[in-house]
């Protein structure tokens, strides 16, 4: 029998993949391992997971600026932050089938070996591998040339500290926040988005003084969960995990990842680490405490997402299943505010030009006003609902005989998502519903 596991993370990956989320990267030439493709409504589940961060973090604060650096950076920057030489995961290679392996990954036997998950031979002795794609920059093919595409978006946000404190003079506290791409040549890329080689991080550099250090860490942490909790995260499946000395970064003084108990297993989220004056220290950047008169270099707090892990996250927190009329249903329960398409609008029947007509105006109105809106005439009304609630669409909206004529003249079904119950509204009130529902959600 199929374990519920896999099961869960199999619907969820057909569903991703047939409603046009989330495609395997370069599918046509069989794929390359680590590497997913968003189509139209991932695409847009992403663009409103950030905007709603960016919201939270940079335009709702005076204390933090956004950056948007470059994915390349002078190799220096890598050595200083410690990436060239310890940014690497335990490999080992079985002698027998040559399959790879990340040692942490796999489980000590009881006669205290490890065996190759694959072909059963013992492991030999592992060694450290660079996570870093390195690549060359420019026309000279020597090792001068070699740059690397970022493993965090931290180091763009390092390297411009002077940049934003000579254009701005912030007072401590500050942040800077970036979202951008991260690559890591992981070893083992596995669990649908979980683990990937291409990645977004949505990442909060935060620098205090050094003795404010706990007052912001718990500040941000409080932040994080709020901001989980308000896109729709089930918050019961999220954990908070003093991560040990020994097992942190090797930047971090103090890190607290946040868990989420994915259908694999309970695993990492996001990351608040307490970077101390680690970074700053390494790329010699100081700052002038113009209260103090005196040079210093500030701590950094770092409240660090990744967009992949959020995403898997969002979709096992929505994923819902049960009977309608008789009929078995998948849904996504996402939030409003980020669901990737806030309305369907329909006519009853696509062959009745009056109805079309008005379903039209209708869909023309309320996508002017909120952009996310699909028209959806596809099948019939059955058939719509199921596939806009497997989307996530929190409301449907349906133009029928009753809009052309009669006493509910002008008026429109609206159904929604969860409860597939439907209420009459009248055309001119929609637009004012929907931003009281949405205001809700917000
Ligand atoms: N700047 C700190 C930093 O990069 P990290 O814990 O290595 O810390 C931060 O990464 C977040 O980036 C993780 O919590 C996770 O959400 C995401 N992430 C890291 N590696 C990933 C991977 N291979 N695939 C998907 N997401 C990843």
């Amino acid at each position: 029998m199929q374990k519920k596991e896999d099961n869960i993370m199999q619907k969820i990956e057909s569903l991703a993949k047939r409603r046009g989320f989330i495609y395997q990267g370069s599918e046509v030439y069989g794929g390359l391992a680590g590497t997913w493709d968003y189509g139209p409504l991932g695409v847009a589940l992403k663009n409103n997971i950030k905007a709603s961060w960016w919201k939270k973090f940079v335009d709702s604060r005076e204390d933090i600026y956004g950056l948007d650096a470059a994915i390349l950076m002078n190799p220096k920057v890598w050595e200083a932050s410690g990436h060239v030489a310890g940014f690497s995961d335990p490999l080992v290679e079985c002698s027998n089938c040559k399959n790879r392996y990340r040692e942490d990954q796999i489980e000590t036997t009881a006669n205290g070996k490890k065996e190759c998950p694959n072909c059963g031979e013992i492991l030999g002795p592992a060694r450290q591998f660079n996570m870093m794609f390195a690549t060359k920059i420019g026309a000279m093919e020597d090792s001068a040339s070699t740059v690397y595409l970022r493993p965090e978006t931290a180091q763009g946000i390092f390297v411009n500290f002077k940049n934003v404190v000579d254009s701005f003079h912030p007072k401590l506290p500050f942040g800077i926040a970036q979202i951008g791409k991260a690559f890591r040549n992981e070893i083992t890329p596995r669990d649908f988005i979980f683990r990937v080689r291409e990645f977004e991080q949505m990442e909060i550099e935060y620098f205090v003084r050094p003795a404010d250090w706990e007052e912001y860490f718990g500040h941000l942490k409080e932040k994080m969960r709020e901001w989980m909790e308000s896109i729709g995260l089930d918050m019961a499946h999220v954990h908070e995990l003093e991560v040990a000395d020994g097992d942190r970064a090797h930047y971090s003084r103090r890190t607290i990842d946040f868990e989420f108990d994915y259908p694999f297993g309970r695993k990492e989220l996001y990351g608040l680490a307490y970077r101390g004056d680690f970074d700053l220290t390494n790329h010699k950047l100081e700052y002038i405490d113009e209260d103090a008169k005196e040079k210093m270099t500030p701590h950094v707090i770092e409240p660090s997402f990744g967009m992949e892990r959020t995403i898997l996250a969002l979709l096992l927190s929505a994923y819902a299943e049960d009977t309608k009329g008789d009929e078995p249903r998948a849904f996504l329960k996402f939030s409003p505010l980020i669901a990737p398409v806030i309305c369907a609008v329909s006519p009853l029947l696509k062959n009745k030009p009056e109805l079309v007509e008005k379903a039209r105006l209708v869909y023309g109105m309320l996508k002017t006003e909120f952009g996310r809106v699909m028209y959806d005439d596809n099948g019939n009304i059955g058939k719509r609902y199921r596939r806009q609630d497997e989307i996530g669409t929190p409301w449907c909206i349906v133009i029928d005989f009753d809009t052309l004529d009669g006493e509910h003249k002008d008026t429109v079904t609206v159904r929604d998502r969860d409860m597939g119950t439907q209420e009459r509204i009248k055309i001119e009130e929609l637009t004012s519903l929907l931003k009281q529902k949405l205001g809700n959600a917000n």
